[in-house]
């Protein structure tokens, strides 16, 4: 039993997350990592409003017991977010844990305090990192250079991002993020100093996921080279999956005159969405992987992956312990 801050503070059984998903963090899913020992996060953003959100909680808590919590990410949009009442909808539902991405939730912080909701910030910096514990939030989720979606315009590798981390917000618990996908991963964020591991692309490849199965074996056939960086240009960095739709978007900002507006239509995310993980066509549009996709070879049920994952990292433990001579 690997039990870590992480574990204690949010009453887990294992140091695993799964963090917000936009297209794939819904209930049934967030439910099955919750029943795996693990936890998942709802994805605040898919509904439209606080019903909606209130909805969507209820329907995670018919389906387990266990705790779960709901990402909050705080991203410029052209139509507005109602962020305040998804805010009140997680503190009368009862949520006590809160992932952040994007900008620092300072509005947020002084409402969740007072409910006890714990806020775990995600973000791509050291800095931000420290800006995020000075504000307030109680635990970071570093996500290096390898993870799906938003990397940020740093590249720092996570070998180096996340010791890094570690000693600059001391004594604040974090979480490694990005290109983690077994149980090595988590014996390694360990070593350098985490209290857990956050895991996007490894959740996609799970029996309750439920995107369409071509885009489960695209993850599992595809190898750690298959992503591509779009939006370099314009300072808003993606990893994606590397297809027929990135590779247009990446030959067309290889002319840095060019905006947003000259590939709005490849980009959208709705056609991503609904072309690949509604229908299947993994050139259909953008889809967000990371190169953990790599290390990724079945498409497990959440609680053999859970299981596996621990019973590999406690496994590496003992045998790195024994093969360099240190009492077991
Ligand atoms: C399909 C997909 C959608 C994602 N959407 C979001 C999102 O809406 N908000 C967010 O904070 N992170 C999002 N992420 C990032 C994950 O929560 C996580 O930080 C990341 O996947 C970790 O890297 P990994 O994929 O290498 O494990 C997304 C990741 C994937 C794979």
């Amino acid at each position: 039993m690997i039990k870590t801050r992480l574990t204690e503070m949010f009453g887990i059984e294992t140091p695993l997350v799964m963090g917000g998903m936009t297209g794939v963090g819904y209930a049934p899913l967030v439910a099955a990592v919750a029943n795996a020992g693990a936890l998942g996060f709802i994805t605040a953003h898919h509904s439209q409003s606080a019903e909606e959100l209130h909805a969507e909680i209820k329907r995670c808590k018919d389906l387990t017991d266990k705790p779960f919590g709901v990402n909050l990410t705080l991203l410029p949009s052209l139509n507005p977010i109602p962020y305040d009442e998804y805010r009140q909808a997680i503190i009368e539902s009862g949520i006590k844990i809160v992932e952040t991405a994007g900008r620092a939730p300072v509005d947020h912080l002084p409402a969740f305090k007072e409910a006890g909701v714990k806020v775990i910030h995600k973000c791509t910096s050291v800095r931000h990192s420290v800006s995020a514990v000075k504000y307030g939030c109680d635990v970071i989720s570093i996500d290096g250079f390898e993870c799906a979606g938003h990397p940020g315009e740093d590249d720092i590798g996570l070998i180096v991002l996340l010791p890094a981390t570690v000693d600059a917000v001391a004594p604040v618990p974090v979480i490694a993020s990005g290109g983690m996908a077994d149980g090595r991963s988590l014996a390694a964020a360990l070593a350098l100093g985490a209290d857990g591991v956050n895991m996007g692309t490894r959740f996609m490849a799970t029996q309750e996921c439920a995107i369409h199965d071509n885009v489960k074996r695209k993850i599992v056939e595809n190898t750690e080279r298959d992503t591509l960086l779009t939006n370099r240009t314009l300072r808003n960095t993606s990893r994606v999956a590397r297809n027929a739709i990135s590779e247009e978007v990446v030959k067309i900002q290889q002319d840095p005159t060019k905006t947003i507006d000259d590939v709005r239509h490849l980009v959208a995310g709705v056609r991503g969405r609904k072309n690949v993980l509604g229908e299947g066509d993994t050139d259909g549009g953008i889809w967000t992987v990371g190169q953990a996709q790599g290390l990724i070879h079945d498409i497990p049920t959440c609680k053999d992956m859970v299981a596996a994952i621990m019973r590999q990292a406690e496994d590496v433990l003992a045998k790195n312990a024994q093969r360099l001579g240190a009492p077991a």
